[in-house]
């Protein structure tokens, strides 16, 4: 009886602290995202049930990410591939950030069954050279998709479809060449499309279409030499257009005209020609002929063309200083594409220029020289200075210029990816709330086999 009383009681204390750590451990499970969180990773419920699992060298995706998890941080592992339906049992998923790793390859399906994503980076993937047509197919509520320094050489036909949601597209800082026609076709909504310090040398007619809602363009260190007319036809609202340093030497003002909101222009660095196939931009900006007249604000348009007028501002010239019609030549050849008849002022004889006034001016030898000299050097040059300031890593993401860096909020991942961690959310191997509950489950399970013993 006695050995009974005595066992009665320690039962009793074990029961009231196993009830105890039984609470504690139910806390904590509620706390620490429940169904366990991979070994290499921490898991949080606050702000959102997050899976952190950043800067720990992975070389590939964890497996068993909690299927309620939201949020899954993977940038700076060491992660090649993503292979199909990897994250399709995370179907709350909203947030997915792979930035800064070594994916080569991204399955066609990879992020099949995410229809509630709203952010995808993919950014500094360098090796990811290219993107399978489908890899983005369902995600209807994504708005935003990193995918600059990516080593894209081009963007598949329709690799976009779909994507009606999409406010934000970081495309700069790859190799792309040439834009398929229509391939933003379902962007109605796309508010940024940056494309700088690519390779495209040709803006089409249906490149730019159905970006209805279009407010940033960013095109500048790009090889621009022709935007045709209709370029910008469906621009309306756009505000901001970049396409400095490029390969412009002329642009006309049929181009320009449907951009009725624009406010800041950048056209700088490319080799305009002024001479009477600048009329059509100067009447743009002043308000000439057909057109209202550009009232936002503009960089200066260095002329390269013709000598006299080297390095004046076209829009600051009088219309009467582009009368003259510059004569092909030198290295303005190729200015127009053979089978396209240059414009009715500048059929003259080869060798001359009509100066403003009307006179007859012949080439000398001099002037050509000069022309195919160093002035003609500058793009090049240019580029080059730019494109190795634009190497340098760790500047601000996604990068832009001016009053143009963007609201959205990137600065938790900065200091994610610095392991600052203010809020302790992004601290790599410390406490986490979810990583107790191995050794508190078996204390447990050790205090009811001990009462079970009575
Ligand atoms: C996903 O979210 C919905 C509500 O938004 C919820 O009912 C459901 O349980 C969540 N799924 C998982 C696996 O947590
Ligand atoms: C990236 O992956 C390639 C194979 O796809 C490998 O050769 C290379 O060493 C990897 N680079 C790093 C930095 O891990
Ligand atoms: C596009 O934006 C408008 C206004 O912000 C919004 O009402 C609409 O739902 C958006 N459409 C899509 C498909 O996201
Ligand atoms: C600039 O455009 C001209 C044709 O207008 C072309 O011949 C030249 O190669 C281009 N330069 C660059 C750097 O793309
Ligand atoms: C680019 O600029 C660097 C110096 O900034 C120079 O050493 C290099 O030769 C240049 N490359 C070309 C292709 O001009």
């Amino acid at each position: 009886m006695q050995h009974g009383n005595k066992c009665e009681q320690l039962t009793l204390i074990l029961q009231k602290a196993g009830g105890m750590l039984l609470f504690l451990a139910l806390w904590l499970h509620a706390v620490g995202g429940g169904s366990g969180c991979p070994a290499m990773c921490v898991c949080y419920n606050e702000p959102r049930p997050t899976a952190a699992c950043q800067q720990r060298g992975l070389p590939s995706v964890p497996t068993a990410i909690p299927p309620h998890i939201q949020r899954i941080f993977l940038q700076s592992n060491r992660l090649t591939a993503l292979h199909s339906t990897i994250f399709s049992h995370c179907a709350n998923l909203t947030v997915l950030w792979l930035y800064s790793n070594n994916l080569s390859h991204i399955a066609a399906n990879a992020f099949a069954g995410l229809q509630r994503l709203e952010e995808l980076d993919l950014a500094d993937n360098s090796a990811l050279h290219t993107v399978s047509a489908t890899a983005f197919r369902g995600l209807e509520r994504l708005h935003t998709l990193h995918l600059h320094r990516c080593g894209l050489s081009e963007l598949p036909d329709g690799v976009f479809r779909g994507l009606r949601s999409l406010q934000y597209l970081y495309l700069q800082d790859n190799y792309l060449q040439a834009l398929h026609d229509h391939i933003f076709q379902d962007q109605a909504n796309l508010s940024y499309l940056f494309l700088h310090n690519n390779r495209i040398a040709t803006v089409s007619d249906n490149s730019l279409r159905g970006l209805l809602a279009l407010d940033r363009l960013l095109l500048h260190q790009n090889r621009v030499s022709t935007v045709q007319h209709g370029a910008f036809q469906d621009l309306g609202r756009l505000t901001t257009l970049y396409l400095f340093q490029n390969n412009l030497t002329e642009l006309s003002g049929v181009t320009m005209a449907p951009l009725g909101s624009l406010q800041y222009l950048r056209l700088n660095g490319n080799p305009w020609v002024c001479d009477c196939r600048a009329h059509g931009l100067w009447d743009w900006f002043h308000g000439f002929h057909e057109f209202r007249g550009f009232q936002g604000s503009s960089t200066e348009l260095e002329c390269q063309v013709p000598e006299s007028l080297a390095g004046r501002d076209l829009k600051l010239l009088k219309r009467e200083d582009l009368e003259g019609c510059h004569a092909q030549g030198g290295a303005l050849s190729g200015a127009w594409p053979a089978a396209e008849t240059p414009p009715r002022c500048c059929l003259q004889d080869k060798s001359s220029i009509v100066s403003s006034r009307g006179r007859l001016v012949t080439h000398s030898p001099h002037e050509k020289g000069d022309m195919s000299g160093p002035r003609f050097q500058e793009p090049g040059r240019l580029e080059n200075g730019t494109r190795s300031k634009h190497k340098q890593p760790g500047g601000p993401r996604p990068n832009a210029h001016g009053p143009l860096e963007p609201t959205e909020p990137s600065g938790q991942r900065g200091r994610c990816l610095k392991g600052r961690a203010p809020d302790g959310q992004c601290a790599q191997g410390g406490a986490s709330p979810g990583r107790p509950l191995g050794p508190l489950l078996l204390l447990l399970s050790g205090l009811w086999h001990a009462l079970s013993g009575c």
